[in-house]
């Protein structure tokens, strides 16, 4: 049985489930290189705009497999295996949202960090428990969270590895959004449809220029912004939307 599947609800919405549930779904080197997989295949595929990554309806994952941690050596992280799935879903071009139930622990949270939007239930528990088994976040987590959070928000939680409510993730600017436990999966979906209508090229060069331009001086992020703005205007979804604006109509966009 894959422990990682593909299902594609709507028009141009696919969803990867991790689905390993007598281990909490945790991220074992299997589990990230189908994920990994998965995501490479629908970042190429015209027909995918949006992508739902989750872990179903009881947790999202609880880190990475700590029995694989337990025998892994320096060498072996080191050079072959630690970035399998991150350098997929950080290269994805497409919007990805975590829909989190449960548990987002550890490599869990870490994943669900580097999905663009992150919708949570009321009773789910995130984090980075790591340092608590002797390690430390190794796929991001330190450097995501202090760019969400602030300094002070991320030591408080990053030196004790406590597990932080929904609620007071989205407080403190961790996750976008927090709903009702049973509801998760359905908002994510309806969010990922809403998406998945708008101008894919748009979208693109939205989730580019946040992600790139969070990382430059202010002068460099508009500039770059500005260059992804004018490309849009050789886009037929630019001359569509604005188009149907006028004749007051639905727009249809092609991601062309
Ligand atoms: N790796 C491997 N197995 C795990 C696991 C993990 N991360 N998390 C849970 N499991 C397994 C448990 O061993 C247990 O298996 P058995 O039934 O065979 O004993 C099963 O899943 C159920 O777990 P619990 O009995 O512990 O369930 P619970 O409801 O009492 O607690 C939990 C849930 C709070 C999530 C707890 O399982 C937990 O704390 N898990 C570990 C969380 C953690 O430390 N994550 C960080 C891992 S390190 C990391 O992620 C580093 C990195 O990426 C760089």
């Amino acid at each position: 049985m894959p422990e990682v599947t593909l299902s594609r609800p709507s028009d141009h919405v696919a969803v990867i489930r991790i689905d390993r549930p007598e281990a909490m779904n945790a991220l074992s080197l299997s589990v990230r290189q189908q994920v990994a997989a998965i995501v490479n295949e629908l970042n190429d595929d015209d027909e995918t705009r949006v992508i739902v990554l989750t872990g179903g309806e009881k947790v999202f994952a609880a880190g990475a497999d700590v029995a694989e941690l337990n025998k892994r050596t320096v060498l072996s992280n080191q050079f072959r295996l630690s970035r399998v799935a991150w350098d997929a879903l950080d290269s994805c071009r497409k919007p990805i949202i975590a829909a989190v139930n449960g548990y987002a622990l550890g490599g869990g949270f870490e994943m669900a960090l580097h999905c663009d939007i992150i919708i949570a239930g009321d009773e789910t528990k995130v984090g980075q428990p790591e340092v608590r088994l002797g390690i430390m976040p190794g796929a991001g987590g330190t450097q995501r969270f202090v760019r969400a959070t602030g300094k002070y928000q991320a030591m408080r939680w990053l030196m004790t590895g406590d597990q932080i409510p929904a609620q007071t993730a989205y407080e403190i600017g961790l996750i976008s959004e927090v709903v009702p436990e049973a509801e998760v999966q359905s908002h994510a979906l309806k969010l990922a449809e809403k998406i998945a209508r708008l101008p894919p090229l748009a979208i693109e060069g939205s989730k580019q220029a946040v992600i790139m331009g969070a990382e430059a001086s202010l002068p460099t992020a508009l500039a770059f912004e500005n260059k992804i703005f004018q490309l849009l205007f050789a886009s037929e979804d630019k001359a569509e939307g604005t188009s149907a604006f006028l004749e007051k109509r639905k727009p249809e966009f092609k991601g062309k």
